[in-house]
């Protein structure tokens, strides 16, 4: 598999990801992400005993710091390919970097010790089809990892007054009617057990995370940059302009507190042979 420089990718990609209308946000987005769920995706990570001379792959691997992590404990042998539809992350010593779609083009089967996604399928109507492309993907013992939210459980705890509450709500009901429109599966994070079950996986052990929102937490500052990201969807999904713009200063405020969706970190083992 040749690696592709980003920018030969960037302009020629056609996908219906919600994220993907402007470059420097996505960026953002991406940190964002990184600083919120690396901690819980690098432990489990760990505790599948991934060290030296591993092969890895993470699909959408996003900023990349995952992969790096990943390249850095299977240095100096392993190796991780980190796939992406636009990869904004560079290649390194041991990290492979790819142009791909998950959904039309193919995987090497059989290959990796480990297959990392994070967040990726929730967005894609055939998560089934990738789900199985995955597992083929494993040799025989290899370990499957999918991080994924399970966003119907975000209940607000505390806001500066009446009015604030009612506008994170209506908030949070606009980003859910925009993501359900670009086909997104709110709470597909509960459903992943079962489904890499039915994918002939073992082993499959469930951790369900949940964390506070707060104006310091890197959860809220996702949340408040996504008014800004998505903010032509959630405009013709019924927030205002200036609701956007208080609901931004509301989630920022000292006296808010709100409970994270659920992010489920499943583990799963492709049986031996
Ligand atoms: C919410 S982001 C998560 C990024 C990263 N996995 C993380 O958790 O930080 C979803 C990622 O999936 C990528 N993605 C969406 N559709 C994809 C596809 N069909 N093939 C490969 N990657 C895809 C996006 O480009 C984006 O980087």
């Amino acid at each position: 598999m040749d690696v592709i420089a980003p920018e030969q990718r960037w302009p020629a990609v056609s996908s219906g990801y919600v994220f993907h209308d402007q470059q420097v946000r996505e960026q953002e987005q991406r940190s964002c992400l990184s600083a919120a769920h690396d901690p819980l995706t690098l432990a489990r990570l760990a505790e599948t005993g991934v060290g030296p001379g591993w092969r890895c792959l993470e699909v959408g691997a996003g900023s990349g710091q995952v992969a790096r992590w990943l390249a850095d404990r299977v240095a100096p042998t392993g190796s991780v390919l980190a796939t992406e539809l636009r990869p904004g992350l560079r290649p390194g010593p041991g990290l492979q970097v790819l142009a791909h779609d998950v959904v039309s083009d193919p995987l090497p089967a059989g290959e990796f010790d480990l297959v990392l996604a994070r967040l990726v399928l929730r967005h894609l109507p055939q998560r089934h089809e990738v789900l199985a492309k995955l597992v083929r993907a494993l040799r025989p013992g290899g370990w499957l990892q999918i991080d994924e939210f399970d966003t119907s459980y975000e209940p607000l705890l505390l806001a500066p007054d009446e009015e604030s509450a009612r506008l994170y709500e209506k908030f949070l009901a606009a980003k859910a009617t925009v993501m359900r429109s670009a086909g997104v599966d709110a709470d597909w994070g509960r459903r992943v057990p079962l489904a890499m079950r039915r994918a002939g996986l073992s082993g499959i052990d469930p951790r369900p995370h949940v964390q506070l929102r707060h104006r310091d937490s890197a959860d809220l500052r996702l949340l408040a940059h996504h008014t800004e990201h998505l903010r032509d969807q959630l405009l013709a999904a019924g927030m205002t302009g200036p609701e956007l713009t208080r609901v931004r200063e509301v989630m920022l405020h000292p006296d808010f507190r709100a409970t994270s969706s659920l992010m489920y970190s499943v583990h799963g083992r492709k049986p031996a042979r």
